[in-house]
């Protein structure tokens, strides 16, 4: 990568503020333009787009930048390997690597199959997880909202969409923080049981069909191979987890530690998914999105991108161009109204799953608010601590307290719901079959 003048590369590794990157986000604006040399780990370039309509133009043109990242200079140069880079540099075979047709081919079984579910029945089941969720800690008067709430809530709703029961959901929120986590021997163990997951959940769907999302990929005319399905199956799961946990915790953090939304919130003159697009212009859940690879040289801004630099989408930093900021400092601070936010993403690859993504969010907050009277923050603002990644704006934990209350104990395993959120299968794991076992072997772990 190069520029037609020597410039100061910023580092995006290292401390996490807990107030944020916004300050640095406008001081590469006003120094660099619309785009900025950035460094992903050291030795590792790119360049950060800041601009909103620069981030846009970026992702929606498929013909010169590249979601493929082993067309990375990076790569071809030996410093990235993408099979085993972070999450965040890698590559894998499914749509969201993809380009073109290929992406086509890919994407189009996700999207049908995303638009088979049946909301009315989805909205039920994630109010069941909420109020189970929140039943394990509500007589306690005091829980962590992050991982006693908005970090298993989502996986356990997309694992109702696989059409498996709860048990399921835990084994593979586990296998995912463990991936995430800092111990890579136990991390790739985890890796190669994820993957086990969905190989042998398409195995079992492929005997035993149901109106679940990988069922309905494997009849998709698309004629995906199965190992196809259970990489998309597996993108799903990736691409729901973190944003939605964050976007579910950034959101309860802002109600506890900002009166104005609040007040406006309580006052009804925020409505929660106005509140929610709020959150998503100002504490973006995602606040860099990597990659794009330029497929060939072009400029933007200043910036003289050569064809194998790769771009990464500012999120955060889009949002604050003054080209589209909004008022966050009149009335009452709230820089809704407008969903002009690309939290979502767009052209080609926006996510499939916006308005599902919404829903459990919706219903999250709102069975919080319902269920604990009360609710405060139980320490200052200034010393929640953030998970330590430049891509991600999320919290380690939420520390609340409440007044104590009672469960509600929901009934549990109505019948399947043809399209909904399918509840049918025995909570009991069928040893006769590979994903059964890798349940008892998870449950093994445990004990
Ligand atoms: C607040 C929650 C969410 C946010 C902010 C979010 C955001 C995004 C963004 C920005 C992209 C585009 C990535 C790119 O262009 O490189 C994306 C893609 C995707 N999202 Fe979401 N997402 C959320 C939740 C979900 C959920 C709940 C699902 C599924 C149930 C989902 C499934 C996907 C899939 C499959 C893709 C890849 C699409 C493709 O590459 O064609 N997302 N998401």
């Amino acid at each position: 990568m190069t520029n037609a003048h020597p410039v100061e590369v910023t580092r995006l590794y290292g401390t996490t503020p807990g107030a944020g990157r916004d300050d640095l986000w406008n001081a590469l604006r006003e120094h660099h333009g619309p785009v900025a040399p950035v460094e992903l780990e050291s030795g590792v370039r790119a360049w950060l787009l800041l601009g909103y309509h620069e981030n846009l133009a970026v992702l929606q043109n498929q013909h010169l930048f590249s979601r493929d990242t082993r067309r990375w200079s990076e790569v071809a140069a030996g410093r990235v390997d993408p099979a085993t880079a972070r999450p965040t540099l890698s590559w894998r075979p499914n749509a969201l690597y993809a380009d073109g047709a290929e992406h086509a081919r890919l994407r189009s079984p996700i999207v049908d199959s995303l638009a088979r579910v049946d909301m009315s029945a989805t909205a039920r089941t994630v109010r069941r997880i909420a109020d189970e969720l929140v039943d394990a800690f509500v007589a306690d008067g005091s829980a962590d909202l992050v991982s006693e709430y908005a970090d298993p809530l989502p996986v356990l709703v997309v694992n109702s969409l696989y059409g498996l029961p709860d048990g399921y959901g835990y084994m593979l929120g586990d296998l995912t923080a463990i991936v995430l986590g800092e111990d890579s021997r136990r991390g790739e163990e985890a890796v190669a049981r994820i993957h086990q997951y969905f190989s042998e959940l398409v195995v079992r769907k492929r005997e035993r069909p149901g109106p679940d999302l990988v069922s309905w990929m494997l009849e998709h005319p698309a004629g995906l191979s199965d190992d196809e399905v259970a990489h998309q199956a597996a993108l799903i799961n990736n691409a729901s987890h973190q944003a939605t946990t964050h976007l579910i915790g950034n959101t309860m953090r802002t109600l506890l530690t900002d009166a104005r939304i609040r007040t406006a919130h309580t006052d009804a003159l925020l409505p929660t998914h106005e509140l929610l697009d709020h959150v998503m212009w100002t504490d973006a859940p995602c606040q860099i999105l990597p990659a794009r690879i330029a497929l060939q040289d072009t400029r933007i801004g200043n910036a003289e991108i050569r064809a194998g630099d790769a771009l990464l989408i500012g999120f955060a930093a889009a949002h604050l161009d003054p080209a589209v900021r909004c008022d966050r400092d009149g009335g009452t601070g709230v820089s809704s109204g407008r969903r002009a936010h690309l939290m979502f993403g767009a052209g080609p690859h926006a996510c499939p799953a916006r308005e599902l993504s919404r829903m459990i969010a919706v219903i999250a907050v709102t069975a919080l608010q319902e269920r604990l009277a009360g609710m405060r923050l139980a320490v200052a603002p200034e010393e929640l601590r953030w998970v330590p990644s430049p891509f991600t704006r999320g919290l380690r934990e939420l520390p609340v307290t409440f007044t104590p209350g009672e469960p509600v104990a929901p009934p549990r395993r109505e019948s399947a719901e043809p399209g909904g959120a399918p509840e049918a299968e025995e909570a009991d794991a069928p040893e006769d079959d590979l994903l059964g076992r890798l349940l008892h072997w998870w449950h093994d772990l445990r004990v």
